[in-house]
């Protein structure tokens, strides 16, 4: 079973509309809660006026921050204080802080264009948009800030000022590059928007969510509502897409659960597809220097990589881009540094990969540059600076077999192993261009825990609170069950996305795979010892299956608990994922037009659990990266920085006619030093490099460099 092309079990019930999301929840007597989004960019609320949205039909509540109290939402300093016991510190100037400190609903002042300031409770969305139009609000513009530079010391599990090696003294250089690279602010865009229906019954409170991690949700409200843990319970079977957006608690799932409180009925919280773009993070643009230096034969003498990021005046994630730079490539001297600026903009969140997508363009177009100015094959470039082991953390891999991702990759692409002369190539009149890009992830696990039982004479029941976003879990769970037990996967049925179930980790950083597998390896070896006690295999003959001899041992209700502390076997190594992606495109000149023929793309991610479901996943971050390449972009109006592509219609993403063949190939070694199966995740690893690899190809069919993104269609007409 493992390594089977399983279909995904979740499939007939998502494309039939049976499976039900948590929009889709409509209790009796359900209200449903529209948020109000602030007009201007930084300043304070003078007054605000809800007489006349108060009086209309259908409205059972409006919240502002004059009377938030009433409804048990916090202040601005129980938020802060919440917030820092939290984190077990104070944690509000700390750039490293994942939290979203800022809270709506805390006061009059406005920290950012599209802060909530008044929600409507009402008994349709039409009441409640009709109410939320009908607030009159007179506000106090400031200007908006930004700080200077502040140097975070280290975040993602990564140094954010960093050297390695002695300074290049300039001698043996025989090129560099110097070039500035620049990303946009991005949007998640997952197909379902954020959603939480809160239910009250006897003194707790259900919330049916989308989110990644359920736990995390739990413990968070909890806390917000000043309850225990156990009388909050977060359910999420399905999630339609995260991408990260999903990753964090956001104020919906509290305030959801603090208005159903008060109001003593059910309210849904529905994030609209604007309010997705400030109430629940994205990815901030980032503006990076690198400089490389090589000498005649493509060593890199240095690799220096200087990103500039912002965050926002409250919470501070911001993207890490040169964690790859950190320990992708053997260079003599690497110099790897972040300066983060407090802006009055919404709070960002990680989004697939943060740090490694940007950081990945700007480091693999500048290698591109690198090669270009050599007259060297780019992937002979990549291969020459290949690290035989982890430089950064100076550890062994524990299973590298990026070479051979760059040998297949290049065999099946059809690479021609040469340098390339821009604009040598075309095909009916118009240019091709070849491109790589290299990409690396890492595989990080953490603790999880699952339940086995039996269910009748031929049924397994699993049950864990790790949620699938669309990767595929609900179906390795029970390939994973099946395989251990040598029973039929459609005898296995998944009970998951539950925070009443034995905890798993929230669903991001690519950990899943690794974390919840190794748990279910060992409640299915607790079910095997349990029925060997019953029916010693050898007494029963040897041929028999698990379910006949549960038979024979009069089909007891068996139960077992599998956990894994996420703890590699072996330490001293050093886990990541790695792939290069190959991409060719063609340009029409004439009329401005850019299209993404071909992509392959090879990948060294241990052991693949699904064939199907990995490569759909990879296929899903080769698309992501096609969109950032050519599309996505939001942006901020100049002065008052509120977000103008805020919706699907001003912010592009790529549709089935942008999408080329896309081949995905896997380099099989079980990484045997990280878990039993030998499984490492890969949700995130197939977008990083895309971009690159694209930027490259298109400069090899044009001759024009390209350093920001997206690329813009223009760029590509004839002068
Ligand atoms: Mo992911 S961006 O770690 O949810």
């Amino acid at each position: 079973m493992i390594s089977a092309s399983v279909d995904r079990l979740d499939a007939w019930d998502k494309v039939t509309g049976r499976a039900v999301y948590a929009a889709d929840r409509g209790p009796d007597g359900l209200l449903l809660a529209f948020a109000l989004r602030a007009t201007v960019g930084r300043g304070a609320i003078k007054a605000i006026d809800v007489a006349a949205a108060r009086g209309m039909p259908g409205i059972a509540a409006i919240v502002t921050h004059e009377n938030a109290g009433e409804f048990g939402w916090l202040s601005d300093s129980d938020a802060d204080a919440l917030s820092a016991e939290m984190l077990g510190r104070s944690a509000l100037n700390d750039p490293a802080t994942q939290l979203p400190m800022y809270r709506p609903l805390c006061g009059a002042e406005i920290l950012f264009a599209g802060q909530w300031v008044a929600v409507v409770v009402a008994t349709t969305i039409e009441f409640a948009r009709a109410a939320l139009a009908a607030i009159v609000i007179d506000y106090e513009e400031w200007q908006p800030d930004e700080t200077a530079p502040i140097l975070p010391g280290p975040f993602f599990a990564g140094d954010m000022q960093y050297v390695r090696g002695a300074p290049c003294n300039g001698s043996d250089v025989a090129s560099s590059v110097c070039e500035t690279y620049a990303t946009p602010m991005q949007l998640h865009q997952p197909m379902e928007p954020s959603a939480t229906t809160a239910v009250w019954d006897d003194g707790g409170v259900t919330l049916y969510d989308s989110t990644q991690g359920v736990h995390a949700v739990r413990n968070y409200v909890a806390r917000s509502l000043r309850v225990q843990p156990d009388r909050v319970r977060v359910i999420a079977p399905f999630v339609g897409g995260g991408f990260g957006a999903k990753n964090q608690v956001w104020p919906h799932q509290a305030l959801a659960a603090h208005l159903a409180r008060h109001l003593g009925r059910p309210v849904r919280m529905q994030l609209t597809r604007a309010d997705m773009a400030v109430a629940s993070g994205y990815r901030t643009e980032t503006s990076q220097e690198i400089a490389l230096q090589a000498n005649s034969q493509g060593h890199l003498k240095l690799l220096r990589h200087v990103s500039h990021v912002p965050t926002s005046l409250r919470g501070g994630f911001f993207e890490p881009c040169g964690l790859n730079s950190l320990m992708l490539y053997e260079a003599e001297r690497v110099e790897v540094s972040h300066l983060v600026t407090r802006r009055s903009v919404a709070t960002p969140t990680p989004f697939r990969a943060p740090g490694e997508t940007p950081g990945s363009f700007a480091l693999e177009t500048a290698l591109d540059e690198l090669a270009s100015n050599l007259r060297m094959d780019p992937l002979q470039l990549r291969i020459r600076n290949h690290a035989s082991r982890d430089p950064y953390h100076d550890r062994p891999w524990s299973s590298n077999n990026l070479l051979q991702c760059y040998t297949q990759g290049a065999e099946r692409f059809g690479w021609p192993g040469r340098f390339i002369e821009p604009r040598s190539m075309t095909r009916d009149g118009r240019l091709i261009g070849y491109g790589m890009a290299t990409t690396a992830y890492p595989a990080p696990a953490l603790a999880a825990a699952v339940r086995l039982s039996t269910d009748g004479p031929r049924r397994l029941l699993l049950e864990t609170s790790a949620t699938d976003i669309g990767t595929g879990m609900r179906t390795i769970l029970a390939q994973t069950v099946a395989d251990q037990l040598l029973i039929d996967v459609s005898t296995v049925e998944i009970r998951h996305g539950d925070s009443n179930l034995p905890e798993a980790p929230t669903a991001g950083r690519s950990k899943s795979t690794a974390s919840v597998l190794p748990a279910v390896v060992d409640g299915c070896r607790a079910l095997l010892d349990e029925l060997d006690r019953l029916v010693p295999a050898r007494t029963a003959g040897g041929n028999e299956g698990f379910y006949e001899r549960l038979e024979i041992a009069g089909a007891p209700r068996l139960v077992s608990e599998g956990r894994s502390d996420g703890a590699p076997t072996d330490r001293n190594l050093s886990f990541y994922s790695f792939g290069a992606h190959f991409a060719e495109v063609e340009v029409d000149e004439a009329i401005g037009q850019i299209r993404v023929r071909r992509f392959v793309s090879a990948f060294d991610c241990g052991r693949i659990v699904n064939h199907k479901l990995a490569a759909s996943q990879i296929l899903g971050g080769i698309t992501f990266g096609i969109g950032m390449a050519l599309l996505e972009e939001s942006n901020r109006h100049p002065s008052s920085l509120r977000v103008l592509a805020d919706n699907l219609a001003d912010y592009a993403i790529p549709v089935n006619a942008d999408m080329p063949d896309i081949e995905v190939l896997f380099i099989e070694e079980p990484d045997n030093s990280l878990n039993a199966l030998g499984a490492r995740g890969l949700g995130e690893i197939g977008l990083p490099g895309v971009a690159a690899a694209i930027g490259n190809a298109l400069f090899n069919a044009t001759g024009r460099r390209h350093r920001s993104l997206p690329i813009p269609l223009s760029a590509q007409h004839a002068n």
